[in-house]
């Protein structure tokens, strides 16, 4: 790196809201690739190497990706589709199309308003939020700024009566659900954060797990996520552990980061209202499956008893049309709601989801759907 270039990226880091695209500016973007390209041009190297990073070689984060493009769409013809509805439904609430806001951590590294730019953008849309336990503003604040429903994403660490505390504010907050993270018994191997020295940055803190007992380790110290943040996760979970959070609430639990058939059928089982097919965005184990991969076999073991959702590469409307033909009741994106509140704050935010939503009822249109429901396994793999 030349030396202008080190002290732009100072500059950068220094100024944590260089000026939000204009509405004008944003219009004219269309691919969540492009509002990538800006995001990277506006946040540190740091913060961009953490929200872009993969475990690894990237390999499955690559895959997540791929995997969607390689299912071709057997499209029908002669349908009447001149009136199509998007909407969907998820534990009985109203959703305008089949897409939430993944859990992602720390959105105010990516702009100042932070959490309450994204639930505000997803109330717009007319979309759920699922709100990270590592975000940067309380879980009281995002539902009191909420005008849609708000879940609320979980790990179980060392603590199991902070987690049980925890549980119950999120309750009395008014979220709708929770999704339980089950894939990070220890943190990923995240080259790129090393080598740009990841940390919390100091004027930040992570909202939700404040303690004041001084029972455990509070703060985030050292570099990378295995130092700054492995207090929060527990490498001694077991199926036990789901009943126990399941007992402890009268919430849907939804269990996030599955990717066999046998572990979903398991998770429903010990009481998990929901499965996130998910590998973490490719930033856990790299080498595990891509999710449209995984997908299809959790479909079909878990037989519509409970909802399915996949994240994982969603980057079009298209790629949700794919996963609600192998069966997913929704769809989840992280990096895509990080882009547009790098880019413009609330206004990025809303651009992407209107992105992503306006794709999906084209792709309806064009591959014979005038519904959800009708979007079915045949388009994937016609008969005959
Ligand atoms: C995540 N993800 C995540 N998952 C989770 O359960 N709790 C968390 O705090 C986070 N934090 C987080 C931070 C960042 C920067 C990323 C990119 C991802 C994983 C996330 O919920 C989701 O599974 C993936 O982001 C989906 O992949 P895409 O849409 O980013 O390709
Ligand atoms: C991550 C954690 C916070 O993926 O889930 O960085």
């Amino acid at each position: 790196m030349s030396t202008n270039a080190k002290v732009e990226v100072l500059g950068k880091s220094d100024n944590p809201a260089p000026a939000d695209l204009s509405t004008a500016a944003l219009s004219a973007l269309y691919r969540i690739d492009e509002f990538e390209e800006i995001a990277r041009s506006k946040l540190s190297e740091m913060a961009f190497a953490y929200y872009a990073g993969s475990a690894g070689d990237g390999r499955t984060l690559m895959r997540n990706r791929s995997a969607w493009e390689e299912l071709s769409i057997w499209y029908r013809v002669m349908v009447d589709v001149s009136s199509r509805s998007t909407a969907t439904t998820l534990f009985d609430k109203s959703m305008a199309f089949p897409l939430l806001s993944a859990p992602t951590a720390l959105h105010k590294m990516a702009h100042p308003d932070g959490e309450l730019a994204t639930v505000r953008a997803c109330g717009s849309a007319g979309i759920p939020m699922v709100v990270s336990s590592l975000s940067t503003t309380t879980i009281e604040e995002i539902c009191a700024a909420s005008t849609g429903p708000v879940y609320f994403q979980i790990y179980i660490g060392q603590d199991r009566g902070f987690v049980k505390e925890l549980v119950q504010r999120v309750e009395r907050a008014g979220c709708a659900g929770l999704q339980l993270t089950v894939d990070a018994p220890v943190w990923g191997l995240r080259e790129r954060e090393m080598k740009t020295g990841f940390r919390v940055p100091e004027h930040l803190t992570i909202a939700n797990l404040q303690r004041t007992d001084h029972l455990g380790p509070t703060g985030h110290v050292g570099v990378g996520i295995a130092e700054t943040l492995g207090w929060t996760i527990t490498p001694s979970l077991k199926w036990q552990d789901l009943e126990w959070m399941v007992a402890l609430t009268k919430l849907p639990v939804m269990l996030k980061g599955v990717c066999r058939a046998d572990d979903a059928v398991t998770a429903v089982r010990h009481g998990a209202r929901g499965i996130v097919v998910s590998n973490h965005g490719g930033r856990q184990l790299d080498g595990a499956p891509a999710t449209a991969e995984a997908l299809p076999r959790i479909t079909e073991a878990v037989a519509s008893r409970v909802p399915v959702i996949v994240d994982g590469g969603i980057r079009r409307g298209l790629d949700i049309l794919r996963a609600l033909a192998l069966g997913a009741t929704a769809v989840q994106v992280g990096r895509p709601i990080l882009w547009g509140l790098s880019v413009a704050g609330e206004a990025g935010v809303r651009r992407v989801l209107e992105i992503l939503s306006s794709d999906f009822d084209r792709s309806m249109a064009l591959a014979g759907c005038s519904t959800v429901a009708s979007i079915t396994r045949d388009l994937l793999h016609p008969r005959g």
